[in-house]
């Protein structure tokens, strides 16, 4: 299979077929490197990856942490061979089943869990988070850390952060060790990521809820707590026996804090994070970054739950080119998305409106009692947004603006308990996701109402061999691009369309042709879709980047071997550990020409 089409003028390079080893794969001419795997050490004093997960809570907090996810490389003065990397570090992989964690503690992981101390718990608080890394490439073309830079930096789930904006203070988000309502101790579970012009970096707490539980020994969660789906008593992860702050029933608005889109200024590693409240609260995906025609900061959000919604911030203040733009986004509208069918039912397109999250607007929402003020709306986002009647989406993933004509794109991952399809979300169980795109009135990404249409259903024809059934995907899925489960996705500085899959990698039944997670590149006009890059096993393919010259891409391979079944990418018997990988074209031209 494979071998290019001759339609795109965006995409140069030849497809690959799909793969299911434990290596990565990358279409002919195009060259991977790995780079700042998990352990690797960064700040002053940090020991050498000890290889078998041995390190403890002190040394984990020296180096980088676990499972890579959004990312962005920010150039020092517009250059292509020296940046600040920015990455996120969502979790540690766990066994749901056996309640362990799976290579936090490399083999001796069962037994840990048996042995369950503060330390262990520490140590996982650790390898979450966020690391700001110094990188340089070198004369023979390879990139690396810069040695004790003063840039590289850690922030976890214990450093400290400032909560600001129009919730920030209320009643709802003090607690015990805070009565201020404004200080955080850290993030946890960052997702997807943004970034704005003024260069600083946005990183997305998204499933905030499986860190909180109870050791009480009784389900006590509020109807709201419940929709933000903390775990009624111990959580997944078990931090709450060793730190009371993660037990909900003894510390209540804990929760509240968590759930944010956090600011982050890579340039100045003594700043202190800023979560930005007027932004809501939900499981955040990533944040997509436009200006609107007159000038404000307008930044898309999904929220990635099942049925749940899709979000847009709009500043009340305008961007100003080299001035201060710190605090922009503390104030502003929040709105959530409503997919109509439009003129023509069942042709996958139609209009939208964007409904404002506003009490002093809202009749409706100043009639119920659960939002006090707007700060409850904030904090309440999701409840908020039931009220005034968003689209349930098919979780709503990555957002991406394209360059050049603002049109904007969403991958909504899949939605197998979906129950009652919609012209947006045309199916019912829902296994392959589709990407549904917009553009906004006008052009202006202010706009309350826009215009939207699906530009891939994903599918398996090879499988589903009746292209009338929905489940075989659109006309641009093919026997050689099949794929399942988009999540992943960012523009290039030319157009380009990069695709990244978090789906199932059996490759049997529904999923049967479709190897391992991977990579795609689409051209947005003609629609047709190119793999160009799988990973390896048991992995999630994410966070996405450039140097400023387009020829210099880095990508993430998070959690290999999640099931215990990689050793990528150290080969022999070495545990797997996510890496960010270097990707470079053979010839020094632009990635996917
Ligand atoms: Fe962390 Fe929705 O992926
Ligand atoms: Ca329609
Ligand atoms: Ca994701
Ligand atoms: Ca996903």
């Amino acid at each position: 299979t494979g071998g290019s089409r001759s339609g795109s003028p965006l995409m140069g390079f030849t497809a690959i077929p799909i793969s299911t080893d434990d290596a990565v794969h990358i279409a002919p001419g195009y060259t991977a490197t790995v780079l700042a795997p998990w352990g690797t050490p960064l700040l002053d004093g940090a020991p050498a990856f000890k290889g078998d997960g041995s390190e403890d809570a002190a040394a984990q907090a020296l180096q980088l942490g676990d499972n890579h996810d959004g990312m962005h490389f920010f150039a020092i003065d517009g250059k292509n061979d020296e940046g600040l990397l920015v990455l996120n570090h969502e979790y540690c992989t766990v066994d749901d089943k056996k309640k362990h964690y799976v290579w936090l503690f490399g083999a001796q992981g069962e037994a840990v869990a048996r042995k369950w101390g503060r330390d262990h718990v520490h140590k996982a608080m650790n390898a979450h988070g966020v690391s700001v890394v110094h990188i340089q490439r070198n004369a023979q073309g390879r990139w690396d850390l810069v040695k004790d830079s003063l840039y590289h930096r850690r922030i976890t789930a214990h450093t400290a952060m400032e909560l600001t904006g129009p919730a920030a203070g209320d009643a709802l988000l003090q607690t015990q060790g805070d009565p201020s309502g404004r200080r955080v101790q850290g993030t946890f579970n960052n997702c997807g990521n943004g970034f704005t012009p003024w260069g600083t970096y946005l990183t997305c707490e998204e499933n905030f809820n499986n860190y909180f539980g109870t050791t009480s020994g009784a389900d006590q969660r509020t109807v709201a707590q419940k929709r933000y789906g903390l775990s009624a008593q111990a959580s997944l992860f078990q931090w709450e026996g060793h730190e009371p702050r993660f037990d909900y029933v003894k510390h209540p608005q804990e929760s509240h804090r968590f759930g944010w889109i956090v600011e982050i200024d890579p340039f100045n590693p003594t700043s202190m994070p800023k979560k930005r409240t007027a932004l809501g609260r939900i499981k955040h995906e990533n944040a997509a970054f436009a200006l609107s025609k007159d000038g404000r900061a307008v930044v898309y959000m999904g929220d990635d739950q099942a049925d749940d919604y899709i979000y847009k911030f709009v500043s009340d203040g305008k961007y100003v080119k080299g001035g201060d733009n710190s605090r922009l986004l503390d104030s502003g509208k929040l709105y959530v998305a409503r997919f109509g069918a439009g003129a023509t039912p069942g042709d996958f397109a139609g209009t939208g409106e964007w409904l404002l999250l506003d009490k002093a607007a809202d009749p409706k929402l100043q009639a119920d009692s659960r939002f006090a003020n707007q700060a409850a709306v904030l904090v309440y986002t999701r409840l908020a947004a039931d009220v005034v009647g968003a689209t349930k989406m098919d979780r709503p993933e990555w957002v991406a603006v394209h360059p050049h004509t603002g049109e904007v794109y969403v991958t909504l991952t899949n939605n197998s308990g979906r129950k009652a399809a919609d012209e947006a979300n045309p199916r019912e169980k829902n296994i392959y996701g589709q990407i549904v795109r917009w553009r906004e009135t006008g052009g202006d990404a202010a706009a309350t109402t826009f215009a939207w249409d699906i530009f891939v259903l994903a599918g398996n024809p090879m499988v589903h061999t009746d292209r009338k059934d929905l489940r075989a995907g659109s006309a641009n899925v093919t026997a050689d691009n099949s794929f399942n489960s988009p999540d992943g996705l960012a523009f290039d500085n030319d157009g380009r369309l990069w695709i990244q899959t978090d789906g199932k990698y059996s490759n049997r039944g529904d999923y049967a042709g479709q190897g391992n997670n991977q990579m795609l590149c689409a051209d947005p006009v003609s629609k047709e879709i190119r793999r160009f890059f799988v990973g390896p096993k048991e992995c999630e393919v994410t966070g996405i980047s450039f140097t400023p010259d387009s020829k210099t891409m880095f990508i993430n391979i998070q959690h290999p071997g999640e099931e215990g079944d990689s050793h990528w990418p150290g080969g022999g018997n070495s545990i797997p550990r996510s890496a960010t990988v270097v990707i470079t074209k053979n010839d020094g031209g632009v990635i996917g020409t």
